[in-house]
């Protein structure tokens, strides 16, 4: 099997070795840190994590702990960013897949093979070595919030502000803004951490929405509220009775958003990536955070909203997402613009064979375990227990994915790619049990053309000839005598006859013997001429299968035969199914005919002249003591 190169060893890299570590694939995973984790890894030194010291899962853990691995039972239901790192290494260790990850070992350049596959450039780290390997195929995990998007276009007069500005993706811990006034910018989970977080030390925190948004709590009625998003629910209800009954939840426990000074959203329920704080509402209740609406424009040290309001800032924090990026990738392959990519179930890239993308989506629910689901259906296309649709069928897919983006979520760049926890396992669950249809069905079509071939018009039975230095009639008795078949074919491992009778029409049983496999053949005589033909059928295959005999001066030409014109449609079928399943298709299968019969004549030669050199040197003694 194709070895498979795995880039990135985050959530979803480790998903995708996991998978492929249980199941027996080769594979190189190509970590560019020193540690496995991506943005889960704090301070990571592969320069890309946007994780901060005060992170923790908003995704609860029975939610988010992969399904091959628990997490520990003393973990708290929403742990930390350290103890996230410590469960990943225990998963890899656990199952020991350490040695197959590349640390240090950058991606550079993946570029489809003329030969089919793919040819993967990576540059080590420390000691710039460039290494080029040849893959079957290439599963993507090099994460997607990674690669920060500012503000865009660029707020007019930003290049006037006094203040400090950086991307989300930057911050770390809130010390720096200790005593000064704070504009967080964004209304997603980085914005509302981090407002939190600056606001217990700022002399003031801001934070701006430009179109409001719902906070959901960590906890609900004492348990983690994720744990409340059933399977059944979310896949059987309509949406319209989960967005109600979710409102009265939301209404009954915290009330609603407008109640602590934020806009009212322009958005349904659902219609927006869900921001989650437990902290964020009592904040702005006790008027630690200010809410803005958006910004109009910079000047100098003030910031001028869209309300006509003003605020002098001292550091704005853009935490405005992130940009979907695979630079490893040429842009004739795949350019995501805007975070647009078009992948079929969100994983194949229905244009390039072999080139897989695992934990690319924004889901309602828990990364790991929906990258994990992902990375067995890959196992199955790289396994051939799965195949794909046609190209057409895959676009029709990606269509209808994105029609029902576009008519439910608020037109966004962070909202190209989501899903539903429960529903997209569900969809992968589909695409498995839809690719094995496929491939089966690919399989009976493959033994369909594969028995074409022998049957064609110019099919020829199967001939192997050799030459032996002894008489017809000896040749002739070593091979009629079924009992001795397991002799010269080690395939017939036991025959004998079924009753005392020889010749035409007699039937024997021939027990072979295949590794594994062990069945028993009818054969009935169709051929049965001293020195010159012996042949039968068998019957439980429909194979013609015999010898024939022609004198050569003192010796004799055998010639084995075998030929399969006469097979009904089902032993076709079964050949071919063997062939392919065993045997690589039928020219394999011929392949191993031949060698077969080549290496019973040599062994019939070899008995038949070991029988007949005694007797021609007793002769010539003869003759000498005669002379
Ligand atoms: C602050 C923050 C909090 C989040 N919280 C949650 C959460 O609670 N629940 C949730 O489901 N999602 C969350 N997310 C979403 C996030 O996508 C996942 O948490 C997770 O990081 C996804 O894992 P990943 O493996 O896809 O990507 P990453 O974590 O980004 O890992 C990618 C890995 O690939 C490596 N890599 C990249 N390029 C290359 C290359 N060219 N060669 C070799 N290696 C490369 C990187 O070094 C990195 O280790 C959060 C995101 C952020 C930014
Ligand atoms: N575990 C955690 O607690 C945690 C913490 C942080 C992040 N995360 C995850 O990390 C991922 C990234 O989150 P994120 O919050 O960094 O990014 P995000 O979800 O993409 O949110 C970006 C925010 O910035 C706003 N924005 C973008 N461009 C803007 C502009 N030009 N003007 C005004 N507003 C603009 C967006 O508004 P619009 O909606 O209007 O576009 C949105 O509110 C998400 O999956 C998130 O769940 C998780």
């Amino acid at each position: 099997m194709d070895r498979v190169c795995i880039i990135g060893a985050g959530w979803s890299g480790l998903a995708a070795s996991q998978v492929l570590h249980e199941r027996g694939i080769p594979f190189d995973c190509y970590e560019a840190g020193s540690e496995v984790g991506g943005n889960w890894r704090y301070l990571n030194d592969n320069g890309m994590s946007s994780g901060y010291r005060s992170l923790h899962i908003n995704t609860s853990k029975k939610l988010s702990e992969y399904r091959c691995y628990p997490m520990p039972e003393e973990y708290p239901p929403f742990p930390s960013v350290f103890q996230m790192s410590e469960y990943l290494d225990d998963l890899v260790d656990h199952f020991g897949f350490r040695d197959k990850i590349a640390f240090r070992t950058e991606v550079t350049h993946v570029e489809a093979a003329e030969e089919g596959g793919w040819t993967v450039t990576s540059r080590h780290r420390d000691t710039g070595v460039e290494t080029t390997r040849h893959y079957g195929s290439v599963m993507v995990a090099n994460g997607h919030h990674w690669k920060p998007r500012d503000p865009e276009p660029a707020f007019p007069g930003v290049e006037t502000f006094t203040g400090t500005q950086i991307h989300s993706h930057y911050y770390k811990t809130p010390e720096e803004y200790a005593g000064k006034r704070v504009l967080v910018l964004g209304f997603g989970n980085s914005a509302a951490d981090i407002a939190v977080e600056t606001s217990g030390v700022a002399e003031r925190t801001f934070l701006t929405t430009r179109r409001g948004g719902y906070v959901f709590p960590k906890f609900m009625f004492g348990k983690p509220a994720d744990d409340m998003i059933s399977p059944f629910l979310t896949m059987v209800m309509p949406r319209e009775q989960q967005r109600w009954i979710m409102a009265l939840l939301l209404k009954l426990s915290i009330g609603s958003v407008q109640d602590f000074g934020l806009p009212k959203p322009e958005h349904k329920l659902f219609n927006s990536h869900p921001t989650v704080s437990e902290t964020l509402l009592p904040k702005l209740g006790h008027g630690d955070i200010g809410v803005k609406p958006n910004i109009s424009h910079f000047d100098g040290g003030s910031v001028h909203f869209v309300d006509g309001s003003v605020e002098e800032i001292d550091a704005v924090i853009y935490a405005s997402g992130y940009q979907v990026s695979f630079p490893f990738l040429d842009e004739s392959v795949i350019a995501p613009t805007d975070n647009d990519v078009s992948l079929f179930h969100r994983v194949v890239d229905p244009n390039h064979d072999g080139l897989y993308f695992i934990g690319l989506f924004q889901p309602l629910g828990a990364t790991t375990v929906l990258a994990e689901a992902q990375s067995h259906w890959v196992a199955d296309l790289v396994q051939g227990k799965a195949a794909l649709p046609s190209v057409e069928a895959m676009a029709k897919e990606i269509k209808g994915y994105k029609d029902s983006l576009a008519k439910r979520y608020v037109t966004s760049k962070r909202h190209t790619m989501q899903v539903d926890h429960y529903p997209y396992l569900a969809e992968l669950r589909g695409a498995r049990k839809k690719g094995a249809k496929l491939a089966r069905k690919a399989l009976k079509a493959r033994n369909k053309a594969a028995l074409k071939t022998p049957l064609s018009s110019d099919y020829q039975p199967e001939e192997v000839s050799i030459r032996i230095d002894a008489h017809p009639d000896v040749v002739w008795d070593l091979i009629s005598d079924v009992t001795r078949m397991g002799d010269w074919s080690p395939e017939c491992w036991k025959c004998s006859w079924r009753d005392e009778t020889r010749g035409v029409g007699a039937k024997f049983t021939g027990h072979n013997k295949r590794g594994w496999m062990r069945w028993v053949t009818s054969n009935t005589v169709e051929a049965w001429e001293r020195g010159k033909a012996f042949s039968f059928h068998t019957t439980t295959n429909g194979v013609r299968w015999g010898y024939r005999l022609e004198q050569d001066g003192d010796g004799t030409v055998l010639t084995e035969r075998w030929d399969v014109s006469g097979q009904s449609e089902a032993q076709r079928k079964r050949t071919a199914s063997f062939a392919n399943m065993m045997l690589g298709g039928y020219e394999g299968h011929t392949a191993e005919l031949r060698a077969g019969m080549t290496a019973t004549l040599e062994r019939v030669k070899a008995a038949a002249e070991a029988v007949e050199r005694p007797a021609a040197v007793r002769e010539l003694v003869a003759l000498e003591q005669a002379a």
